[in-house]
C-alpha cells in the first residue's frame, strides 16, 4: 500500500490525554521529523562495552537511520562516528557488524582511518590540493558519548542534558540489571536473536511496556508451560489482583514492575547446581548494604522489571532489546542474551536457554508478538476511516510515585501515556 500523504503535521493535533492519532504511526512525515527531534536529538543507545572490549574492536549500528560506529582505540577510549568515509560518504563497514581490526580502509579510493578516527593514509596524497588538511579530515565524532555500568549512549545534539539526568530514576534499574553478577558485569557475548517486521518502531516499544496483552497472546506460555512447571496460570502475574504495576519513571522511560509479587515458584523452578555458591559470592560483596544482595537476587536482572529507557532500549529477563527504526513502515529489534561474569558455566547456560524458549525463532513469546506488530500494522495501513487509537486504561486510578513517575496495575497504560508525553515533548522542542 502507498505511503498515506496527510495534508497538515502539527504534533499537537496528534495526541490527547488518553488517545493518539493513528497518523502517528503511519504518516512518513512523522517518522521523518522522529529521526530529528527524538532520535537526533536525545541519548539513545548504541551498545555495550564488552561488545568492544579489546583495542580496535568496532560495532557498525545505527543511531535513528544514521550509521554510525562504536569503536574502541589502542589507548582504550571508546568513540563514536558516523559510519561514513570523509572523502565522499561510503560507509567503513557494513551496518550491524562488527570485529577488529588495525584500520578501517574505505572501499572506493582507500582513504584509511585508524579507530580513533584519525585520518593516516590517502593514497597518491601528493595530488590533493593545498586546502587538503587530513589533521582536519578524520571521521565524524558524535557531539556527546557517556555510559552507565558498561550501557554506551550517544547524543548528536551537543546541548542535550547529562546521561545521568536522561536515565534519571532509570538508573538504579541498570545497577539491578548488573549487580546480579558478583564482579558487577555483565557481557554481551553470546549471539543475539535478530527480527525485522513491517510496521512502525512505536510498536514495539509500546509492545515490551504492554502487561495487558500476555494473557492473551501468549497464552499457550502460560497455560502450556509455565502452569505445569508452578502449577499457577497467567492470572497470578497478569490478571485482576496481580500487584505488579505499569510505570512511568519520567522522560519516556517505563518500567513493569513484578518485583511486588512473589515469584519465587517461577525462578526457583529449575535451580542450577552452583546458584548456592554465586549467591553466596553476591551476599559477599554486599555485606556493607543490608538486604541488597537478597534484593538484587529476588529481582534476577530483568525478571522483576522490563524497563524501556526512551526511545531505543529495553531490559527484560536476561537480555538487551535495542529497537532500530528503518523507515516509518519497517522495524528491526536486536535482543542480546546477557551472561554475567564471575558465575559458574551452567549458570550463564541456564540464562541463554531460558532466552531461547521465550526470544527465539521457534519459542513461546517473540513470535507471536510479531504477529500482532504484523496484523496491527495491517489494520493502521487499511484504515483511514478510524482515527483515534485508547490509551485510556488507569487513568483514573494512577498514583504518584518518586518525583516525576507514575504507577498503576500491570494492565493499565500509565507506561505508554508517559511514552507519549514525553514523544510529544521531543516533537515540539528536542531534547534541553
Ligand atoms: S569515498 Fe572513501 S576514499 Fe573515496
Ligand atoms: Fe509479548
Amino acid at each position: 500500500m502507498p505511503a498515506e500523504h496527510f495534508t497538515r503535521f502539527n504534533p499537537t493535533h496528534l495526541i490527547e490525554p488518553h488517545r493518539v492519532r493513528r497518523q502517528a504511526f503511519v504518516d512518513p512525515a512523522v517518522f521523518d521529523l522522529e529521526m530529528t527531534r527524538v532520535f537526533s536529538s536525545t541519548w539513545v543507545f548504541l551498545g555495550h562495552e564488552s561488545e568492544v572490549s579489546e583495542p580496535g574492536s568496532y560495532k557498525a549500528t545505527t543511531l535513528g537511520t544514521q550509521p554510525v560506529l562504536l569503536t574502541r582505540d589502542v589507548q582504550g577510549a571508546l568513540h563514536v562516528f558516523i559510519n561514513a568515509c570523509r572523502h565522499r560518504g561510503v560507509p567503513l563497514a557494513d551496518d550491524h557488524t562488527q570485529g577488529t581490526c588495525r584500520h578501517f580502509v574505505c572501499p572506493y579510493h582507500g582513504w584509511t582511518f585508524d579507530p580513533s578516527g584519525k585520518l593516516v593514509s590517502v593514497p597518491m596524497r601528493d595530488r590533493q590540493a593545498s586546502v587538503f588538511d587530513e589533521t582536519q579530515m578524520g571521521l565524524v565524532a558524535v557531539a556527546k558519548l557517556d555510559s552507565y555500568r558498561g550501557f554506551v549512549f550517544a547524543s548528536l545534539n551537543p546541548h542535550v542534558p547529562t546521561l545521568p539526568e536522561h536515565l534519571g530514576a532509570a538508573a538504579e534499574f541498570f545497577d539491578l540489571f548488573c549487580d546480579l553478577s558478583p564482579s558487577g558485569n555483565i557481557r554481551v557475548e553470546t549471539g543475539v536473536t535478530r527480527y525485522q517486521f513491517r510496521g512502525n518502531w512505536k510498536q514495539q516499544v509500546e509492545n515490551s511496556m504492554d502487561g495487558y496483552h500476555p494473557a492473551l497472546v501468549h497464552h499457550s506460555f502460560f497455560e502450556d508451560v509455565l502452569k505445569p512447571r508452578i502449577g499457577r496460570g497467567m492470572g497470578f502475574i497478569v490478571g485482576p489482583q496481580s500487584p505488579a504495576k505499569s510505570v512511568s519513571l519520567g522522560n519516556g522511560h517505563a518500567l513493569i514492575d513484578f518485583r511486588a509479587f512473589d515469584r519465587k515458584a517461577i525462578l526457583g523452578a529449575e535451580k542450577p547446581k552452583s546458584e548456592q555458591d554465586w549467591h553466596d559470592k553476591l551476599r559477599a560483596r554486599y555485606a556493607d548494604r543490608p538486604g541488597y544482595a537478597d534484593t538484587v537476587i529476588a529481582c534476577n536482572g530483568g525478571d522483576g522489571f522490563n524497563l524501556l529507557v526512551y526511545p531505543n532500549l529495553v531490559l527484560i529477563n536476561n537480555q538487551i532489546r535495542v529497537i532500530h527504526p528503518v523507515s516509518y513502515d519497517r522495524t528491526e529489534v536486536f535482543a542480546y542474551p546477557v551472561t554475567l561474569e564471575d558465575v559458574a558455566p551452567e549458570i550463564n547456560t541456564a540464562r541463554v536457554r531460558a532466552h531461547e524458549d521465550f526470544y527465539g525463532p521457534a519459542s513461546f513469546g517473540a513470535p507471536d508478538d510479531i504477529e500482532m506488530f504484523q496484523r496491527q500494522w495491517d489494520g493502521l495501513l487499511r484504515t483511514p476511516g478510524m482515527e483515534w487509537l485508547y490509551y485510556d486504561r488507569g487513568l483514573d486510578q494512577e498514583e504518584k510515585i518518586g518525583a516525576h513517575g507514575r504507577q498503576s496495575h500491570v494492565s493499565d497504560e500509565t507506561a505508554h501515556r508517559g511514552i507519549w508525553r514525553r514523544w510529544l515533548q521531543l516533537m515540539q522542542e528536542g531534547a534541553r
